[in-house]
């Protein structure tokens, strides 16, 4: 299948006379796809049960007619002002105890039940109207779960549901006493019923209570997923999609998208560099205007992941956005870049966010391809040029690669509800392995805490990952590929409990975590030949050798068979001594790669990808500034 490129489109927001003659620019720009729907519910609904979808028929006609697939949204992420008026209990609470009002979106609470039958009955509703229009080829469900903080809340329906999710995982109240070790403070409890939310409390709550709350809170939004999946799938043979977001943990994505026929995310590079990375000021403002050249790939991957192989970056950043504290524009360049990058770690489809810029409301000062005056926008024209290099390039096949990082949604929410040390950041710690890899020329692949099949590949990293359950002891233990966890793996049970087999508490491995210190962000422990540890330190012991020492002797490294365990969080030079030695030890082929530059191999290509905002020249290949070099994986790279 060739990649195809998309747009998102809000015709509500527009006369219905230019409707066609967007249609037609969309189709002369080469893009395929359009994304609709998502946010229209006050006017699909202007009233309770007062159904309009005749102005939605011939938006989906218009478009169709001009030859564009229809991504339909469910309106679920934006309910109507009326909607509060049936359900005034519908709004989710913070963690003050106050409630989240009307006046923006995403103003529900993933456990209100009212709220949830009405979502189910408008996606029904929408289902039964188009799940067999022919233009309408795939659905989103809602819009970015999580995105301002919304998966947690503390509302009454979220307590109810709450202590009916307890009674259900720990059958009784004393195992639950038990699994929590509420004989601390005295917090043990007679009954469910006297379990509250953990917030308000007059100092931190009982860590345990709060990975239930955040396990629970992951699983309602699996849950009102679901729900729109199943009313939805007898009425279409469309795929279902939803579009994820940019370093957002809060919930589970991986069982979100075992619903799911594709994963999707939103893709804002420069906006994420400066609202959401940790990185000194040169890599800022080196990058200013490119986005961090690890961080979208990172996500491509983890979210190929999540869809099993098929995935689609649903919103590109076309041009400067209006959420970050500062919105530079793109270098010329860098939204073609940006699409072929995807497109070399297998997207699907690129959609570009948005079609015309709003001249009103919340997102006025948000570019999108066009102006609010209907003139092209920089990104136009690049849109253009990259549609028909797709046409060019062909179909882009996958190949697994021989590294692998296990994700652990759970890490991150156990790590934030006791993070030990203000350093310590699971995102951040993953994300420093996986930059680690990439520049070492690696593609990589991520797997589940549930993917326990041998998968055939060479290195696994599982870095900071919380607990070993789920079998991944054994398939960590037996597999045949090395692994190296550490810092912080395997440090707590299920229920928030220092395991009684010790940490990290592998059976393959005589290595033991006896004290944990973290330190502050001035502070590093040097390693013998190079590199540091930085904000966390797991003090080792046991028989498994010493690979890599601190000045003070004490293991940096241990190493049994093919197991190893990391002590700290490696800085750069760490990470790239720890993948060297691994890659040496499996006998992987490492690229060494220059700073801004990454490459992504393909079963047919190797794509080169230049951040940088000047040319560079790597293996007698010259790579142009803000652009990428396709090459032939068969013929040597070296030009
Ligand atoms: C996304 C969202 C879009 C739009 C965009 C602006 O988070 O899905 O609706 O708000 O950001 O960058």
């Amino acid at each position: 299948m060739t990649p195809e490129l998309g747009v998102c489109y809000y015709p509500e927001h527009w006369p219905e006379e230019m409707w066609a003659k967007d249609a037609a620019r969309m189709a002369e720009t080469g893009l395929t796809w359009v994304r609709i729907g998502e946010f229209a519910w006050s006017r699909m609904e202007p009233a309770p049960g007062d159904l309009r979808f005749d102005w939605l028929d011939r938006a989906i006609e218009v478009l169709g007619a001009a030859g564009l697939k229809v991504v339909l949204g469910t309106p679920t992420a934006t309910p109507p002002r009326w909607m509060l008026e049936k359900h005034p209990d519908m709004l989710a609470v913070d963690m003050q105890g106050q409630p989240r009002k009307f006046g923006s979106r995403r103003h529900y609470c993933f456990s209100h039940q009212g709220y949830i039958e009405e979502c189910v009955r408008i996606a029904r509703i929408m289902g039964e109207r188009y799940g067999r229009n022919p233009h309408v080829a795939a659905w989103q469900i809602d819009n970015e779960y999580g995105c301002h903080d919304t998966t947690v809340s503390y509302s009454q329906p979220a307590l109810e549901a709450f202590r009916h999710w307890l009674a259900d995982q720990y059958g009784t109240v004393d195992a639950l006493n038990a699994a929590w070790g509420n004989v601390f403070w005295s917090m043990e409890y007679d009954s469910f019923d006297q379990i509250d939310l953990p917030n308000l409390t007059v100092t931190e709550p009982n860590p345990a209570h709060v990975l239930a709350f955040r396990r629970f809170s992951s699983d309602q939004v699996v849950a009102f997923n679901t729900a729109q999946v199943d009313a939805l799938r007898p009425l279409t043979d469309a795929p279902l999609l939803h579009n994820y977001m940019g370093r957002v943990l809060d919930f589970d994505h991986f069982k979100v998208g075992e619903d799911l026929d594709i994963a999707t995310w939103d893709s804002y590079p420069i906006g994420f560099l400066s609202d959401r990375l940790e990185a000194d000021e040169a890599h800022k403002s080196a990058f200013l205007q490119q986005g961090d050249p690890d961080m979208q790939a990172f996500h491509h991957d983890l979210y190929r992941a999540v869809g099993r192989g098929r995935w689609w970056v649903m919103e590109q950043q076309p041009g400067p956005v209006n959420w970050a504290p500062y919105n530079p524009a793109p270098l010329p360049g860098m939204v073609r870049l940006w699409s072929l990058e995807a497109v070399a770690h297998g997207a699907e489809v690129v959609s570009y966010f948005r079609w015309r810029q709003a001249p009103f409301a919340q997102e006025q000062m948000h570019a999108g391809l066009l102006t609010p005056n209907d003139r092209p926008a920089p990104a136009l024209a690049e849109a253009r040029q990259t549609a028909d290099e797709l046409a060019s390039l062909g179909t882009v096949t996958q190949t697994q690669a021989d590294v692998a990082i296990l994700f652990d949604y759970a890490s991150d929410w156990a790590w934030a509800t006791q993070p030990q040390g203000a350093g310590f950041d699971y995102f951040r710690l993953v994300f420093s392995a996986y930059r680690a890899l990439r520049r070492a020329g690696l593609s990589v692949d991520f797997i589940s805490p549930t993917d326990a099949a041998e998968a055939g590949y060479q290195l696994i990293l599982a870095p900071g990952l919380s607990t070993l359950d789920n079998g991944m002891e054994q398939r960590l233990t037996e597999g045949s590929e090395l692994a190296i966890l550490g810092p912080r793996s395997g440090a707590i049970t299920h229920d928030f409990q220092i395991p009684e087999t010790g940490r990290p508490g592998l059976s393959g491995l005589d290595c033991e975590v006896d004290l944990v210190e973290t330190l502050p962000p001035n502070v590093q422990r040097d390693v013998v030949g190079g590199g540091a540890a930085l904000h966390w330190i797991d003090r080792l012991s046991g028989t498994a050798s010493d690979l890599l020492t601190y000045a003070d002797g004490t293991a940096a490294l241990k190493g049994q068979d093919r197991l190893w365990y990391l002590s700290g969080f490696p800085d750069d030079a760490l990470w790239d001594r720890v993948v060297a030695m691994a890659a040496q030890r499996v006998d992987l082929n490492v690229h060494p790669m220059p700073a801004g530059l990454r490459r992504r191999e393909t079963d047919q290509h190797v794509f080169l990808i230049n951040y940088n905002a000047k040319p560079i020249v790597w293996n007698g290949h010259e790579i142009g500034a803000c652009d990428v070099a396709i090459l032939d994986r068969n013929a040597p790279e070296e030009g």
